[in-house]
């Protein structure tokens, strides 16, 4: 197996480098040591022209290569084929038809295949006149006169142009043009091309690319391409291993690259280049990916991503009020972020508010936008300045206060766990649904479990976990929804390490640092470490969101009047809170469970001592839920629902801890969104629990809906798909 010394992972991995950093950006970007497979392996992400600038110049001509050569593309990529003659000509299909006027000059030649055409008959063709009736925007008259070139002539002509331009060749299997691979060969030595930097051979033919290694000097790059269908079905690490006998890097359809697939290429030091990667949007996805280069047909927009700072991982709303939200973005590189929020989605009038990205804070950036109105859709447009791609969005602002209006949620947890990566579809179905807002329970992310983002866990600098994050963002699926509704996010134990209690968790404070940094949240629900706050949704709804974490006393303590998960001061703001609800609704949001056990014997992590599976387990925090329990019910407080995820099956229970009869609260729990999946076990019977619905073994979300004209709540299980599992409606009382 050959190893390019251009690819040299062990140095650029162990620095960390990124693509191209403007100077100033340097000075605040610290490059910083990382294990993640999700950034590039080389320290420059390569711009291959596809095709020439073929976005806006006729595909394979030499206006094409001259194009991508002035947009500073990194390498022009050549289809070959052979005529009937044996000329190497530049051309995509094996076919004149699409790309030219043969179908006119030579009606009795059908199908009009290259081969079948000598050099002088394949001259007179005109390879420019399609393009100008197929893209009027971009036609100029003087396609016209483009002919097919010769290889020899793309040489000669790139060569004029720019002495350091390098080519990025596709050869087609080795029995279409017997002879091929050796005849290209010769003549790029001929032509002073046979050399590192200054060519790259790239085939879907695994032969093809076998007979070149034989032949051509071992720092030449050779590239499996691959399309879906290829390695449809096929165990990926076994693709890899067959690749890397031969090939220094892949060329996926970019639909293939994902996180699992960049680990298999980048823990083989294998470069990865997708193709046709045309959109900036589509660009700054795969970068999120860690791409080492792409084929596109507008090189000019990657070169720009390569130098200008662009929003790198989407962006969210969240923690909105009924006259305010806060705008999460984060940057490719130091800069200042402009947000714009419109009700009017031309963005006429708009309010504008720009913030510095820091790398302290792993390039995220937030604002605050105040002064809006309630229940009124709003939309926000992001840029990270000068760089001109945006990313676009929308939200809703809760009703006013003592409104009534008719709501929908989704909640859901656990992304990431028990070996689960991105992408994961139940976002997908939940954003198809149009929430008000999503609440997402907690398990964002899985600190302590091995992803391409953290191969070697548990996170334990603050880069891994920022890079958890990234990883998770990089599924186009939860960009969809958090560009599409706002968001709630509550932290739970992987955010940090199995099952913590905060104060005695070393790692806390920065498992802590990195989840304010990548979550949309108030100032006054992040500072102090606090989390705990209260959302209204006018009296339709007021949220509780509970922070589970941070106050508790060790899982391992001996369940009493003393043991506390939420803190005295926390569990009496709750108690106060629910009694001065008016809230048609009461939703809780616990990141722990009631009377599913969670944890280990004898260290409970959920408020359940799971003495029924464990007889005589003295841990768990019962004490302090019966507080909560004794609470709702002596004061009458109606409508409490409690919601929650962790526990990797869906489970619906209602609660009459005095057994008389009457429904005092309830437990809602879905999930996995993206994790291992569960069976739901017996449930502790302490708080007189009767579960409604449990089903497991799939990726689920929940939805809540309230109809407070109807006086009505119905929460709803779905699929992955969206497919209804579960739906029951519950009176408002
Ligand atoms: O060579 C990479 C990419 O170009 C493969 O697709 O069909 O455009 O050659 P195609
Ligand atoms: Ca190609």
């Amino acid at each position: 197996m050959k190893k390019t010394e251009m690819i040299s992972l062990s140095l650029s991995l162990s620095l960390g480098l990124l693509a191209s950093y403007t100077p100033e950006a340097m000075a605040d970007d610290k490059q910083v040591k990382q294990q993640s497979m999700l950034q590039p392996i080389v320290d420059h992400v390569d711009v291959i022209a596809h095709r020439g600038a073929s976005g806006y110049v006729p595909e394979h001509t030499l206006a094409a290569y001259e194009k991508a050569i002035q947009m500073k593309a990194d390498y022009v990529e050549l289809d070959l084929h052979m005529t009937k003659d044996g000329e190497l000509i530049a051309i995509h299909d094996s076919t004149l038809a699409r790309t030219t006027n043969v179908e006119e000059l030579y009606p009795d030649r059908a199908p009009w295949s290259v081969k079948d055409f000598t050099l002088a008959e394949i001259k007179q063709l005109d390879a420019g006149s399609w393009f100008n009736k197929t893209y009027p925007e971009y036609a100029k008259k003087q396609y016209a006169e483009e002919k097919i070139p010769t290889l020899q002539e793309v040489i000669d002509f790139i060569k004029k142009k720019d002495k350091n331009a390098a080519l990025y060749i596709e050869t087609k299997a080795p029995d279409v043009y017997p002879g091929m691979e050796e005849k290209l060969v010769e003549f790029l030595k001929k032509n002073g091309y046979l050399k590192k930097d200054k060519v790259i051979f790239q085939s879907f033919s695994e032969a093809s690319l076998r007979k070149l290694q034989e032949i051509i000097p071992e720092d030449i790059p050779l590239i499996q391409l691959y399309t879906p269908k290829m390695i449809q079905g096929l165990n990926l690490d076994d693709v890899f291993n067959r690749a890397a006998e031969y090939a220094e890097g892949v060329g996926p359809d970019k639909s293939l690259v994902t996180p699992a697939f960049m680990q298999e290429a980048h823990e083989r030091h294998m470069i990865v280049h997708p193709y046709t990667v045309n959109t900036m949007d589509e660009m700054v996805e795969q970068l999120s990916l860690g791409v080492d280069g792409m084929f596109t047909n507008y090189p000019d927009r990657l070169v720009e991503l390569n130098k200008k700072p662009y929003i790198s991982h989407g962006a969210a709303s969240g923690e909105v009020t009924d006259t305010s939200a806060v705008l999460w973005a984060r940057t490719s590189q130091s800069a200042n972020v402009q947000f714009e929020v419109s009700e009017d989605s031309s963005f006429k009038k708009a309010i504008t508010k720009t913030e510095k990205a820091i790398s302290k804070h792993d390039l995220t950036v937030q604002v605050k936008i105040t002064g809006l109105k309630p229940n009124t859709i709003y939309y926000y447009r992001i840029q990270a300045l000068p760089g001109s791609h945006q990313v676009y969005g929308s939200f809703k602002t809760a009703p006013a206060e003592n409104e009534l209006k008719p709501l929908t949620i989704v909640w859901g947890g656990d992304t990431g766990g028990q070996g689960k990566i991105p992408p994961f579809k139940a976002f997908s179905a939940m954003a198809d649904l149009r929430p008000d807002f999503f609440l997402f329970s907690g398990d964002t992310i899985y600190a302590d479990n091995a992803t391409p983002a953290v191969p070697n866990p548990p996170s334990k600098t603050i880069e891994d976990f920022w890079a958890k994050y990234k990883e998770n963002r990089t599924d186009p699926y939860l960009r969809k929804l958090l560009q599409s509704t706002s968001i709630y996010a509550i932290w739970d134990d992987h955010e940090v390490i199995n099952d913590f209690s905060g104060p005695f968790e070393p790692l806390t404070s920065t498992g802590f640092q990195a989840f304010t940094d990548f979550w949309p949240m108030l100032k006054e629900r992040s500072s102090s470490g606090k989390l705990y706050h209260k959302f209204s949704w006018g009296d339709t709804l007021d949220l509780f969101i509970l922070n589970n974490r941070s106050y508790r006393d060790p899982n391992t303590k001996l369940d009493g009047q003393d043991k506390t998960m939420l803190g005295q001061e926390q569990l009496e703001w709750l108690k106060k809170e629910l009694l001065n609800s008016d809230a048609k609704v009461k939703l809780v949001a616990s990141s722990v469970p009631i009377s599913i056990p969670t944890g280990k014997p004898n260290a409970r992590d959920g408020w359940a001592n799971g003495d029924n599976i464990n007889p005589d387990d003295k841990t768990g925090y019962e004490h302090e839920f019966a507080k909560i329990s004794t609470f709702i019910r002596e004061n009458k407080i109606k409508n409490v629902n409690f919601v929650t995820a962790d526990v990797h099956f869906a489970d619906i229970i209602q609660y009459d801890p005095d057994h008389n009869g009457t429904v005092d609260y309830r437990e809602l729990v879905s999930g996995p969104i993206g994790a291992g999946m569960g069976q739901p076990p017996t449930l502790d019977p302490t708080f007189g629990p009767e579960r409604l619905y449990a089903e497991g073994g799939f990726f689920n979300f929940g939805v809540l809906k309230v109809d407070p004209g109807r006086k009505q709540m119905t929460v709803e299980i779905h699929d992955e798909n969206g497919k209804v599992h579960f739906q029951r409606d519950f009176p408002i009382e």
